[in-house]
Formats: structure tokens, sequence, C-alpha cells
């Protein structure tokens, strides 16, 4: 399906959106992300697709929601038409693994975007930021919560309170991103990721998780049980047995996502 603010192709079982608004560095206008949101559930239904890697240009992942769009929204407006949560959200909803590849600025929304993605890869010229301060208002899709678990209060709080940009490398020392590669090698080496996980049996990977996320949302005991009640519920699987069985054998697993 054509889309007007993004591209979307498969690479084998790795579905890839590139968030297409270069001459509004990626700024996540309303239509740009239904678009989106349109690509994940497509992704999401098909399945021959196992990973999802959303990206953006050279330039910028994304400068944020679109502010100009913005501008004149009134506070019934944002809040009878639920301004973010209905669509934006959905990166975050995924139940395949996904991963942002960061190139340039992610900031405000575009850092709130990458930040719903199970793992950030970005390039040495990624800069995250939650600028909203800087416009007058706050992070309005999970920045505030989302960036305070990954890199810990005092530097999250830096950043919101004084829209202070954080380096791809520092980013990486906190624990914002999985990974730093030269600019050049974003896509291969997140395909090479994305790949890898595609390599995997598909319901083991979303088990999988879905565990590391119930970390997010539950005491280390609730996380612990959920965590062992999914392990058990491996052993109902094909693949589990397959993959077993391959290590005995000494031979590569043949996974059916079953
Ligand atoms: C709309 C944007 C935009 C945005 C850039 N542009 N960011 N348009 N919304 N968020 C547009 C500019 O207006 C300009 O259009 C063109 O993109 C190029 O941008 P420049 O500013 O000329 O580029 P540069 O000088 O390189 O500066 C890059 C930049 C700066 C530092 C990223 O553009 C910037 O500060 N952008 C805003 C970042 C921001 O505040 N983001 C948070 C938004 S609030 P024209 O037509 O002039 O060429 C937010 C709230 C999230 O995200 C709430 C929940 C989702």
């Amino acid at each position: 399906m054509p889309y007007e603010n993004i591209q979307v192709e498969t690479r084998g079982r790795v579905g890839l959106v590139r968030l297409n608004r270069p001459k509004a560095l990626n700024a996540l206008s309303d239509g740009l992300v239904t678009d989106l949101q349109a690509a994940l559930d497509a992704f999401e239904d098909d399945p021959e697709i196992h990973v999802i890697v959303v990206t953006g240009s050279e330039k910028a992942f994304a400068a944020g929601a679109d502010i100009k769009e913005m501008a004149d929204k009134s506070h019934m407006d944002a809040y009878l038409g639920d301004f973010i949560t209905r669509k934006w959200g959905r990166l975050g909803t995924c139940r395949k693994p996904t991963i942002a590849a960061v190139a340039g600025y992610a900031l405000g929304g575009g850092c709130e975007l990458a930040m719903m993605a199970d793992i950030i890869i970005a390039a040495d010229t990624a800069k995250f930021g939650q600028p909203e301060i800087t416009i007058g208002t706050i992070p309005g899709s999970g920045g505030t919560q989302r960036l305070t678990r990954l890199v810990g209060k005092s530097k999250a709080m830096l950043m919101c309170l004084t829209g202070w940009q954080m380096t791809a490398e520092e980013a990486e020392r906190a624990g914002l991103v999985a990974k730093v590669v030269p600019a050049a090698d974003l896509l291969d080496e997140t395909l090479k990721i994305a790949d890898r996980i595609a390599s995997m049996s598909l319901p083991v990977a979303m088990m999988t998780k879905e565990c590391v996320n119930r970390s997010y949302e539950s005491t280390l005991a609730e996380g612990i049980l959920f965590e062992r009640r999914v392990f058990h519920s491996t052993f109902g699987l094909e693949d589990r047995k397959e993959g077993m069985s391959a290590f005995v054998e000494k031979r590569q697993p043949n996974f059916r996502d079953r």
C-alpha cells in the first residue's frame, strides 16, 4: 500500500518502515502517525514478518511531534481528540520484536517513538532529547516515564527540564541504546540484528519480549512467576522440541513458528 509520509518494504522476514517527511525532519504529523499505525498493523498481521524495524533519514529519525500542527490546538482539541494516545502508542503495543534504527535527531516525540521500540540501534550521529519544555509543553508520549526507566531519574530530569541532548555515545553508556554504529552502517547493522532475531521461532521471540516487558509492570516475584509460566508453556511448542533436538543432533534448528 503506498503511503504519503513513510516508505515501507520487506527484507526477508523483516518489515522495514522509513519515516519520510524530509522537509520537516520527519516531524510526526497526524498523517505520518496514521501511516505508521497502518504499516505496523499490516506487519503485525503478516505471518511472514518476524521483526519490525523503524528508521528515519540520515539527518533525523524524527524531530518530534509536528509543532506547526500543534500550535493552534486548544485544551479541548487535545482532550476530546485524545491527542497522541490513540494512534501514537502503536509501536509500543506491537507483539512482534521491534527495533528503532536512529540517525540524527530523535527529539521530543521522536525520542519517545524510538523508546517504544524493543531495541534502539544508534548511528554515531544520533542525538536524543526531550525539548518540549522549550516550547512550553511536556513530553506527551511516554518521555517522562520511559526515559526515566531507561536512563534513571537524574539524567531524565536533566533532559526533560533543560532540553539537553544526549549524544549516541552518552546514550549507549546510559543504557538508552543497545549499540552505536558508524552512520553509514546503520541499516546494515540493524538488519543483521533483525535477521538474527527473525531466524528464531516467532512465538518464542514474542514470548521473550512479553517477559522482558513484564519486568516494567510487576514486582520481581510476580515477574519471575510470569516468566516461569511462560517458560513452562514453551514445552508445548514444536519449536522448543526442534531447538533442543537440533542441539543434541549437532545441526541447525528448523523452526516452524508453532
Ligand atoms: C514541525 C519541524 C519540526 C517539528 C523541524 N521542523 N522540526 N516542523 N515540527 N518538530 C521543520 C522546520 O520548521 C523547518 O521547516 C525544517 O523542519 C528544517 O528544520 P530547521 O529548524 O531549519 O533545521 P535545523 O536548523 O537543522 O534544526 C534542526 C532541529 C530544529 C534542531 C531539530 O528543527 C528543532 O529544534 N526542531 C524542533 C525540535 C522540537 O522541539 N521537538 C519537540 C516537538 S514537541 P521550514 O519550513 O522552516 O524549512 C513534541 C511533543 C511530543 O515532540 C508530544 C507527544 C508526541
